[in-house]
C-alpha cells in the first residue's frame, strides 16, 4: 500500500485522512469514492503513540468510533506473542521503524475508558485495521487490573523489515522522507553493534536469513561506526548509488533486565525485558538465591549488593516468572522465563558507582569507584574517615569501622576521585570531589584502600579496676567493701559521642549511667562493692553522627566476692582478739605502728560485723620478733573492708601486734523459751496462754564466758526488765499467773564483763499473747450477757472441747476445789460434791499434781477421756457463791 512508505511528517495529514476515511458511526458523511475502504467495521480506524517523548514513543491509542482512546487487549490476546505484533503492527501503520519495547502500563489511576479489543495481529499487516478484526468496546479503564494500556517505544530512523520479528530483518535507514538501505560495505561488526543497541536487541548474531542481496544501483547509505554510538546516526554516513545492499542482519534476541522505581537505577523493582517486553521478574518458587541477586547489580553495571527482597503489590501484574532453569543461575543468565500473572515482585539493592570488592564478605572489601565507565580503586594516602563513613552508608553497610591501605609499590595505577565528605551525605557522589594527579601522587602514599564497614559499630573495650589494681579479663572479680571502677574506650577514628555503662541484663537494665567521654574513654566510679553490685554490666557508646544508634554492647559479669582477709584471733569471740590479716596468701599479725587508730579499728570491726569498735591497743607477742604486715592506712572508719582503704607490706615487728575489740563481742542471747500449760511452739514467735496459768521463761546463750547475767526485757503496756544471774550460761523467769497486763513482747539480753569493759548483747523476742478465756468453768445454767463468770456450778474443762469432770476421780477434793475458785476469782471453795446425770456421758478423768498452792488447776493437773454418769460440782464462796445456789 502507498501509505507504509509515507514519512513521518505526513502521517499527521494521513491520521486526519483515515478519520474520515473509516469512521463508521458517521457513514453518511463518507465520499462515495472512500467508503469501500471502511472494510473492517468492527476495528479501530487509526493508531497513534502518545504522551512520549517522540512520535515514536508513548501509550498505544486507537481512534474507534471517531474517539481516540488507550488501547487495552482483553484476555487471551494479551500474551507476549500477541503484544509484540500489536506494536510491529502499530509501529509500521504510524510511520516509525521497528519495536524496541513494549511495557504495560497499569497506572490507571486517571480511570479513563479505553478501547478494549480482541482482534489479533498476525505481524506482516502494514496497517492495525487489516488485523484479524473482531470487536471493540468502550471500557472504564482500571476495574480490572488486568486491563492496562501498553507504552510502545519504536525505533525512529532505522528498522528492520521482514517477518514478525523485532530482532531481525533487511536494514533499512530512514532517508529524506521514506527509507532507504544501507551499503553491505561499512556495516560491518560496529555498526551492526549500535544497529542492535538502538533497536533494543542483543548483540549481532549470525544470521542465515532468506534475505536477497541488494542489487545496487539504489540509493544507499553507507556508514562508518565507532561501536559506542548509540544510534546508527551518530555514525559517520554517505550516500551512494552503486553500492551492493546489505541482506538482512539478525540481532540475538538477550533478555535485558533492569531496576525501576528507585532512587536510582540500581535500586528497585527487578524487571526482565523478554520478546521485547518488559514485566516485572518474579521468582515465587524462590529459585534465587542471594549471590543471584548480586549478580543483577554486576549486570546492571552498579555497584555492591545492597539487598533483596520480596514485596507485595495491590495489583496482580503481567510478569515473567522465572522458572525451574533458573535454578542456581541469576536470572540475567537463564533466559527460560514463563509469561505468568503474579502480585508478588522482587527488589534488588545495589549501590551506584561504588563497591567492595576481593572481601571476605559483601560489606569488606577492596574499595573500587565507577569513573567514566570503568571501576578504578582509590588512593588510601588521601582517603578521608569521612568519606569512608559516606562509603559506608552508600553500600548499604552501616558503618566504618576502619581502613587501611595496600601498596602497590611503584606500579602505575589509575586512581578514582578524592572525596572531600562531611561525613553526613547519603551518597559518595554527594560530596564534593576533585581529580587526582596522578603525575604529582606519590606511588608510595597511594596504596588500595581496604574498607570494612560493620553494621553496627564494634563493642568497646572494658576495663575493671579495683583498689588493689586492675583485675584481668578472665577474673571480674569485685571484694566486698572494696571500691572499683569500670573504664570503656573504643579507638576510633569518629568522635564517641556518648558512653553508656548499664547494669543488669540487657533486657531490664536496673541502672544507667551515660558519660561524654575523654578521648574516646569514660570511666564509671562505684563505691565500696556490696552484694547488690553483683551481676551484668553493659557498656556501649554512639558516634555524634548517629545518637540513636549504640555499639554492640561489652559484657562484663562482676562477682562480688566476701573475702575473708581479716581476723581477729582470741579463744572466745571472733569480735575481738590479735588482728591478722591475709595478703598474698599469707595471715599475718598486723604491726602496731603510727597509722593504727580506732578509725582502722572501726574499719575491722565493720568487716567482720561486729559492730562498732570499743578498743585498739598493742600487744606483746611473746618471744622473738616475728614477720608482720605493715600496715599504711587511708582510712575515714566508714569503709567496709581494711584492704579497701589500705595496703600492707611485709614487716619485720618487733613492736607487737595490734588488738581490737568490738561491741559485738558477746554472743547473742537465744530468743526466750516459755514452759507453761498453754499451747505453743518453740520456732513460733508468738505463744498463745490461758489466763491464771503460770509460766516461765528461760533466757540462755551459747557458752562463751564465764559469769554474767541476763536481763528479760518486757515492752508491753507497762515496759519493766527483771534480771538474774547467769547460771550455767541461762536464767529462768517465773511469772506466778498470767494476766492481760503480761501480753507483750520478751526478750533477753545477756551482759558480762570481759577485756576490762561491760559488754551487753541482746536477743531475739518472743511475743506473748494472752488467751482471754479461762480453760475452767462452772456452769450454773444461767446465760448472762456480760463475760463475768459464775462461782457455782458443775465443773467443765477445756481440753481440745469442753467437758465435764469426773467423780470417778479418787484425788478429787476441796484443795482442788479451791484451786478452780482462785483461779476463776470466785474466793475460796464452799463446797464440792457430785451430781448425777442421766446416763454415761464422755466426761474427763482427772489426775493430780497438785500441792494446792499453785494458781490454775491445770497447772498440776492432766485430764483423759472418759464415761461417767456423775460429775463434779463446785460451789466456790465468791459474790455469786454467795448468792446461794446449789
Ligand atoms: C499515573 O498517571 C498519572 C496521570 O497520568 C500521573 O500523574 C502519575 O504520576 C502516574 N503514576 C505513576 C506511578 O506512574
Ligand atoms: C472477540 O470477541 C467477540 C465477542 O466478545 C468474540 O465473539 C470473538 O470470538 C472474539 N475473537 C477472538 C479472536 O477471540
Ligand atoms: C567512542 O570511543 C572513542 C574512542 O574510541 C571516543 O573518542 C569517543 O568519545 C567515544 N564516543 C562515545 C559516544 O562514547
Ligand atoms: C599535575 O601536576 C603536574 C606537576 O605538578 C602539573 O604540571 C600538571 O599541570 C598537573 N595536572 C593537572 C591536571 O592538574
Ligand atoms: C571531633 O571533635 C573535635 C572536637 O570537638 C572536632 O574538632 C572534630 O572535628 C570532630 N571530629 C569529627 C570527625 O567529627
Ligand atoms: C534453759 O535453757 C538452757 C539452754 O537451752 C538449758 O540448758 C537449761 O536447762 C534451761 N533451763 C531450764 C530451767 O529449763
Ligand atoms: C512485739 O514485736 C512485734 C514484732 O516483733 C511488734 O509488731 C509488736 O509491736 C511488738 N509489741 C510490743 C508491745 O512492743
Ligand atoms: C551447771 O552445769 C553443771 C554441769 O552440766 C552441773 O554439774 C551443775 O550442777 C550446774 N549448775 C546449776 C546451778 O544448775
Ligand atoms: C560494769 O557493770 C557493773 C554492773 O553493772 C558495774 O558495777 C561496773 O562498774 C561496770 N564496770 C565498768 C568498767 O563499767
Amino acid at each position: 500500500m502507498l501509505w507504509i512508505k509515507h514519512s513521518l511528517i505526513f502521517r499527521w495529514s494521513l491520521a486526519v485522512f483515515w478519520y474520515f476515511a473509516v469512521q463508521m458511526t458517521d457513514i453518511s458523511s463518507l465520499k462515495a469514492e472512500e467508503k469501500h475502504v471502511s472494510r473492517t467495521p468492527a476495528g479501530p480506524e487509526d493508531a497513534r503513540l502518545a504522551g512520549g517523548r517522540g512520535p515514536c514513543s508513548g501509550r498505544l491509542e486507537v481512534k474507534h468510533q471517531g474517539e481516540w482512546r488507550a488501547l487495552t487487549l482483553r484476555g487471551r490476546e494479551a500474551g507476549a506473542q500477541a503484544n509484540v505484533r500489536y506494536a510491529l503492527v502499530a509501529c509500521r501503520h504510524i510511520g516509525c521503524g521497528s519495536v524496541v519495547s513494549i511495557e504495560h502500563n497499569s497506572n490507571n489511576t486517571d480511570s479513563q475508558p479505553a478501547w478494549e479489543v480482541n482482534f489479533s495481529c498476525s505481524g506482516p499487516e502494514s496497517a492495525l485495521q487489516e488485523c484479524g478484526s473482531t470487536s471493540a468496546r468502550k471500557r472504564i479503564h482500571g476495574k480490572e487490573s488486568w486491563t492496562s494500556s501498553l507504552d510502545v517505544i519504536c525505533s525512529e530512523s532505522v528498522r528492520l523489515v521482514g517477518p514478525a520479528d523485532r530482532c531481525q530483518g533487511k536494514v533499512e535507514v530512514r532517508w529524506d522522507q521514506g527509507w532507504a538501505s544501507v551499503c553491505e560495505e561499512g556495516f560491518q561488526a560496529e555498526a551492526q553493534k549500535v544497529l542492535c543497541r538502538e533497536l533494543g536487541c542483543g548483540p549481532p548474531g549470525s544470521f542465515s536469513g532468506s534475505f536477497k542481496k541488494g542489487e545496487g544501483l539504489v540509493l544507499s547509505k553507507q556508514f562508518q561506526c565507532k561501536g559506542n554510538e548509540s544510534h546508527l546516526g551518530d555514525c559517520a554516513s554517505s550516500t551512494r548509488n552503486n553500492c551492493r545492499t546489505a541482506a538482512g542482519i539478525a540481532c540475538r534476541s538477550v533478555n535485558e533486565l533492569r531496576l525501576v522505581g528507585g532512587e536510582t537505577r540500581c535500586k528497585g523493582i527487578l524487571e526482565g525485558k523478554q520478546e521485547g517486553e518488559w514485566r516485572p521478574l518474579t521468582d515465587s518458587l524462590s529459585y534465587l538465591r542471594p549471590e543471584d541477586s548480586a549478580k543483577v547489580c554486576e549486570h546492571l553495571s552498579c555497584g555492591g549488593f545492597i539487598s533483596t527482597s520480596g514485596i507485595h503489590s495491590p495489583k496482580r501484574h503481567r510478569v515473567w516468572e522465572l522458572s525451574y532453569d533458573c535454578r542456581d543461575r541469576g536470572p540475567s543468565e537463564c533466559s527460560a522465563w514463563q509469561e505468568s500473572g503474579s502480585d508478588s515482585l522482587r527488589t534488588v539493592s545495589c549501590s551506584e558507582g561504588v563497591r567492595l570488592v576481593d572481601g571476605p564478605e559483601r560489606c569488606s572489601g577492596k574499595l573500587q569507584l565507577k569513573s567514566t565507565g570503568s571501576w578504578v580503586s582509590v588512593c588510601s594516602g588521601s582517603f578521608t574517615p569521612e568519606a569512608a563513613l559516606v562509603a559506608c552508608r552508600d553500600l548499604g553497610c552501616g558503618f566504618a569501622d576502619r581502613f587501611d591501605g595496600r601498596s602497590l609499590g611503584a606500579q602505575s595505577q589509575i586512581w578514582g576521585p578524592l572525596f572531600q565528605c562531611e561525613g553526613t551525605e547519603k551518597h559518595l557522589v554527594d560530596c564534593p570531589s576533585t581529580t587526582l594527579n596522578a603525575t604529582e601522587t606519590d606511588p608510595s602514599e597511594c596504596g588500595n584502600t581496604f574498607l570494612h564497614c560493620v553494621e553496627r559499630p564494634r563493642q568497646p573495650f572494658a576495663n575493671l579496676y579495683t583498689s588493689q589494681g586492675p583485675v584481668d579479663d578472665k577474673n571480674t572479680e569485685v571484694l566486698k567493701g572494696h571500691r572499683f571502677a569500670i573504664s570503656c574506650f573504643y579507638a576510633s577514628p569518629y568522635n564517641v559521642s556518648s558512653i553508656r555503662l548499664r547494669s543488669g541484663d540487657g533486657s531490664d537494665p536496673s541502672s544507667e549511667q551515660i558519660k561524654a567521654p575523654n578521648q574516646n574513654e569514660a570511666v564509671f566510679l562505684f563505691p565500696a562493692a556490696e552484694n547488690y553490685h553483683q551481676g551484668t554490666y553493659q557498656c556501649d557508646y554512639n558516634f555524634d553522627f548517629s545518637k540513636e544508634i549504640f555499639s554492640e554492647p561489652r559484657i562484663m559479669h562482676l562477682t562480688v566476692k566476701d573475702l575473708e582477709d581479716v581476723r581477729l584471733v582470741s579463744v572466745q569471740s571472733r569480735c575481738a582478739g590479735a588482728l591478722e590479716v591475709q595478703h598474698q596468701e599469707e595471715w599475718r599479725a598486723v604491726s602496731f605502728l603510727h597509722s593504727w587508730s580506732l578509725r582502722e579499728a572501726a574499719v575491722v570491726c565493720t568487716q567482720l560485723g561486729c559492730g562498732a569498735p570499743v578498743s585498739s591497743s598493742r600487744v606483746q607477742l611473746p618471744g622473738a620478733a616475728r614477720p608482720a604486715w605493715r600496715f599504711y592506712s587511708d582510712c575515714d572508719g566508714s569503709e567496709g573492708a581494711l584492704m579497701g582503704c589500705g595496703s600492707v607490706r611485709k614487716w619485720l615487728s618487733s613492736s607487737g601486734s595490734t588488738q581490737v575489740v568490738c561491741s559485738d563481742i558477746l554472743l547473742r542471747p537465744n530468743r526466750p523459751v516459755i514452759s507453761t500449760r498453754g499451747y505453743y511452739d518453740e520456732q513460733e514467735q508468738d505463744v498463745l496462754l490461758f489466763k491464771g496459768h503460770s509460766f516461765s521463761l528461760n533466757c540462755s546463750v551459747e557458752p562463751q564466758y564465764p559469769g554474767g547475767s541476763f536481763s528479760l526485757m518486757f515492752t508491753g503496756s507497762n515496759p519493766t526488765s527483771y534480771t538474774l544471774p547467769a547460771v550455767n550460761h541461762s536464767a529462768f523467769f517465773r511469772f506466778a499467773a498470767a494476766e492481760p497486763a503480761h501480753q507483750g513482747n520478751y526478750s533477753c539480753v545477756y551482759h558480762n564483763y570481759v577485756f576490762h569493759q561491760n559488754f551487753s548483747a541482746e536477743g531475739q523476742s518472743l511475743s506473748l499473747i494472752l488467751q482471754v478465756d479461762y480453760d475452767v468453768m462452772l456452769d450454773d445454767g444461767v446465760l448472762r450477757e456480760d463475760d463475768s463468770e459464775a462461782c457455782a456450778g458443775r465443773l467443765l474443762v477445756l481440753q481440745e472441747e469442753w467437758r465435764l469432770l469426773s467423780t470417778g476421780s479418787r484425788v478429787w477434793d476441796l484443795k482442788h476445789a479451791a484451786l478452780v475458785c482462785r483461779q476463776l476469782g470466785c474466793g475460796s471453795a464452799a463446797s464440792t460434791k457430785q451430781i448425777d446425770l442421766l446416763h454415761n456421758t464422755p466426761v474427763s478423768r482427772f489426775f493430780s499434781d497438785c500441792d494446792g498452792s499453785e494458781s490454775a488447776l491445770m497447772d498440776c493437773g492432766s485430764v483423759q477421756l472418759w464415761f461417767s454418769s456423775t460429775a463434779i460440782e463446785v460451789v466456790c464462796t465468791g459474790h455469786q457463791g454467795a448468792a446461794g445456789r446449789t
